[in-house]
């Protein structure tokens, strides 16, 4: 098994439904560590070029709204399988075909506000955490 590194966001419903703490706790019962972590108000060209993968599709512009509709809570999770592990924790992308347990079953309201961000590949973790944080904000643990 690989030691990885992900990509992980906390969305604006999430924060605003103050379980940070909660999801934090999901990742370390699972053996991911946080090795950074930031909460900020994303401008809509952070978002934009965040998501820039999904232009072209037809939810690019409420998912790009709803990214900025509130503050978001953003980490690096590494561990063995780290973005697979991740990937488990949050469940499919729509929360009702969302397995019982995972975080968007239990915290997330729709398909377009569902509550956590997890990168899908680790080629995409590493673009990922580099868009977010320099280098030397991630820590070795
Ligand atoms: P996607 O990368 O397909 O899902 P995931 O977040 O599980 O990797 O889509 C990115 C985000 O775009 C998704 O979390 C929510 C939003 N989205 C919609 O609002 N409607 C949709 O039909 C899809 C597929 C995604």
């Amino acid at each position: 098994m690989a030691l990885e590194r992900t990509l992980s966001i906390i969305k604006p419903d999430a924060v605003a439904k103050n379980v940070i703490g909660e999801i934090y706790s999901r990742f370390e019962k699972a053996g991911l560590k946080v090795v950074a972590s930031k909460m900020k108000q994303l401008s809509r060209a952070e978002a934009e070029g965040f998501y820039a993968v999904h232009r072209e599709r037809p939810f690019f512009n409420a998912l790009v709204e709803f990214m900025i509709s509130g503050p978001v809570m953003i980490q690096v999770l590494q561990g063995e399988n780290a973005m697979q592990k991740n990937r488990d924790l949050m469940g499919a992308t729509n929360p009702k075909e969302a397995a019982a347990g995972t975080i968007r079953a239990d915290f997330a309201d729709s398909i377009d506000a569902n509550a956590v961000h997890g990168s899908d590949s680790v080629e995409n973790a590493a673009i990922e955490i580099a868009y977010f944080f320099p280098a030397t904000d991630v820590y070795a643990r």
